[in-house]
């Protein structure tokens, strides 16, 4: 059921048995320096971003304001009031035919990894995605990336094929991986994508 329970606390058990306490709500504009924080650690340390360089605050802002009414950005923040991960979709590509597909990605600060923030995130990511209409779901994977591969498995992502040798990075060559999940398969025409906020208004009035 989409109830996406933006205000309640989710009680997290890892593997390891440590609890943690998140609640997953959509990010707002104040969240972005956290977010990006986050990503540009990433950048910084991992192949998993193709960035070389840290972003600058000023595009991802410009991204957020003209994404966030058709493609869901969500924050997991511990009790502490600080944001851990983040979740979004954005365009796969421009061209109208593609607006029922979206490209997902994930990222928690590597503190807070196997909290199981990732998994709460993608659950609530994909449930409002589905509620506005989307049919198809993608995402790229620097290979390997073990975690980031088991995590979209487990969403109903299969590996549809990759590209070898496209991204240069911390002195090597990296191969991408392409993921993708069928929300529906329907083989009729689709409904317009209604806007994030209008989605999550419906699920709220009929739960
Ligand atoms: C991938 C990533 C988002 C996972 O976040 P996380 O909060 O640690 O993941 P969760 O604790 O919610 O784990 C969910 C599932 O992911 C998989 N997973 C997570 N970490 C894993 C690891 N180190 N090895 C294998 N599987 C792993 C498991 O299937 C796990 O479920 P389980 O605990 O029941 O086995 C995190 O490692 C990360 O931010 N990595 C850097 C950025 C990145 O690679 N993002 C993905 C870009 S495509």
């Amino acid at each position: 059921m989409l109830n996406l329970a933006f205000r309640v606390w989710l009680f997290l058990e890892s593997r390891d048995g440590i609890i943690a306490l998140t609640r997953i709500r959509l990010a707002g504009e104040e969240d972005l320096p956290a977010i990006l924080a986050i990503s540009n650690w990433a950048v910084q340390h991992t192949a998993a971003n193709f960035a070389v360089e840290p972003e600058r605050l000023e595009d991802w802002r410009k991204d957020w304001l003209t994404t966030r009414r058709e493609y869901p950005w969500l924050v997991s923040v511990d009790g502490g009031g600080e944001v851990v991960g983040f979740a979004k979709a954005s365009p796969w590509k421009g061209r109208c035919a593609y607006n029922w597909t979206a490209e997902v990605t994930v990222y928690v600060r590597s503190e807070h990894h196997r909290q199981g923030h990732a998994r709460a995130l993608y659950g609530r990511l994909i449930e409002v995605l589905k509620a506005q209409g989307y049919r198809t779901l993608l995402a790229g994977i620097t290979t390997p990336n073990p975690a980031s591969v088991r995590l979209h498995e487990s969403f109903g992502f299969h590996r549809v094929g990759g590209f070898q040798r496209v991204g240069w990075k911390f002195g090597s060559w990296h191969d991408v991986g392409y993921w993708e999940a069928i929300l529906d398969a329907d083989p009729g025409p689709p409904a317009q994508i209604r806007p994030v906020e209008e989605a999550l208004r419906a699920a709220s009035s009929t739960s």
